[in-house]
C-alpha cells in the first residue's frame, strides 16, 4: 500500500474558450469538472498502474459525493476529512491555441481541531503503508514547517517519504532529508537559487540535492524530460510527443510512476522511463493529473532513457 497525504484537495473547472481577454465577457465552448489537487491526482494515478493506495485529503457537504464516488471508482481509499467550509475552486481555461491559463483558489483556513484530524489520519494511513508521498500545498491554517515534521514522522518509522511542494514548505521539508523530492523547473530555481535550464543543469542540481540529503532526487524539466539520481548514478527520460492537450498534472503523474517503481523495486533507471511515461500520457488527454494504464503502456517503449554521466 502506498500512502498520499494530499490535504488541499480542490475541485477543478476546465473550461475552454475561443480566446482569454481580460475585461471581456468570453463563451465557453466546453466546460469539465474534475476532482483535484495535486494529491488526488498522484493517487488516482498510483491506482490507475495497478497498486494499492489511499488518500488524505478533505472534503465538504457539497462535494462529497463527486470526490468520494470518482476515488472509490479509481480504486483509491479515500480518508476524507469532512469541513463546514467549501474546499479549494481552482480553474483551468484553455484558449484556442491550447494555452492555458490557470487560477489556483486559496482555499478553506483550518482549526487547530481540522488539523489535527487530517494528521491523525496521515498517520493512521502511514502506518498501514509501505510508502508515503506527501503532495501539493499545505492548506492555510498548517504552520510550513508541517511537512519538515511529517518527513521525519515517516522516516522515523523506518518507510521512505517521497515530497512534491514549492515554497516554504518545500524549503523546510528539505531540512528533513526526504527520501525522494520531484521539484520542477521553477521549484528547483528558488530551492537553490539559481536557474536550471537545461539537461546538464538539472544533473547539477540533482547532485547538490543528494549533498543536501536527498537520496533520490528527481528534476522535472517539462517538454525535456526528467532527470533522477540515486547513489550510483544520473538518468535522464524524455518523450517528445506530437501533440500536447494539457499538460497541467505531469509532474503529478510522474511521481505517482516513480512512487510505483520504488514500491516494485525496480531499477532507478525502468522506475524514471515509467514515470516519464505517465507525464507524457496525462498530457496527451484533456483531463488534469490522470492516465489511463494502457495508454502508459504504449508509451513506455517510446521513453528515451540515458544514463549521464555529471
Ligand atoms: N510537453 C511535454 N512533452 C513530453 N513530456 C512532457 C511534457 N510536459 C510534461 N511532460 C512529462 O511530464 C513530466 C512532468 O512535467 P513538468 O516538469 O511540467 O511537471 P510540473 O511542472 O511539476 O507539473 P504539475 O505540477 O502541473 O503536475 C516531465 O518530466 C515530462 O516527463
Ligand atoms: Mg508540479
Amino acid at each position: 500500500m502506498i500512502a498520499v497525504a494530499g490535504f488541499n484537495t480542490a475541485i477543478d473547472r476546465f473550461i475552454r474558450l475561443d480566446a482569454l481577454r481580460p475585461g471581456e465577457v468570453s463563451r465557453a465552448l466546453g466546460e469539465q469538472v474534475y476532482p483535484g489537487g495535486k494529491g488526488l491526482h498522484v493517487a488516482q494515478t498510483i491506482a490507475a498502474l495497478g497498486e494499492r493506495v489511499q488518500l488524505v485529503g478533505l472534503i465538504d457537504a457539497a462535494h462529497r459525493n463527486l470526490i468520494a464516488r470518482r476515488m472509490s471508482e479509481r480504486g483509491v481509499l479515500f480518508h476524507g476529512v469532512e469541513i463546514t467550509d467549501s474546499i479549494r475552486n481552482c480553474l483551468a481555461l484553455q484558449d484556442a491555441n491550447g494555452q492555458i491559463t490557470e487560477i489556483l483558489g486559496q482555499g478553506p483556513l483550518l482549526s487547530q481541531a481540522q488539523q489535527a484530524a487530517l494528521l491523525l489520519d496521515f498517520r493512521r494511513s502511514v502506518d498501514e503503508s509501505e510508502l508515503v508521498v506527501l503532495s501539493g500545498s499545505l492548506p492555510r491554517g498548517f504552520p510550513p514547517t508541517t511537512y519538515a515534521k511529517l518527513v521525519t514522522q515517516v522516516h522515523g518509522v523506518g518507510k521512505r517519504c517521497l515530497v512534491d511542494a514549492s515554497g516554504m514548505a518545500m524549503q523546510n521539508a528539505l531540512q528533513s532529508q526526504p527520501f525522494l523530492i520531484k521539484p520542477n523547473r521553477d521549484e528547483i530555481a528558488e530551492l537553490l537559487g539559481h536557474p536550471v535550464d537545461d539537461v546538464a543543469a538539472a544533473v547539477g542540481a540533482a547532485a547538490q540535492l543528494q549533498r543536501r540529503g536527498v537520496a533520490m532526487p528527481v528534476v522535472s524539466m517539462g517538454a525535456l524530460g526528467a532527470v533522477a539520481a540515486d547513489a550510483d548514478g544520473y538518468w535522464h527520460a524524455e518523450l517528445t510527443l506530437d501533440e500536447v492537450r494539457n499538460s497541467v498534472g505531469s509532474g503529478d503523474c510522474l511521481l505517482a510512476g516513480i512512487a510505483v517503481g520504488i514500491k516494485r523495486g525496480m531499477s532507478l533507471e525502468q522506475t524514471l522511463r515509467l514515470g516519464v511515461a505517465c507525464g507524457a500520457a496525462t498530457a496527451l488527454a484533456e483531463e488534469t493529473g490522470f492516465v489511463e494504464r494502457r495508454t502508459v503502456e504504449a508509451l513506455l517503449p517510446r521513453v528515451r532513457v540515458q544514463r549521464l554521466t555529471i
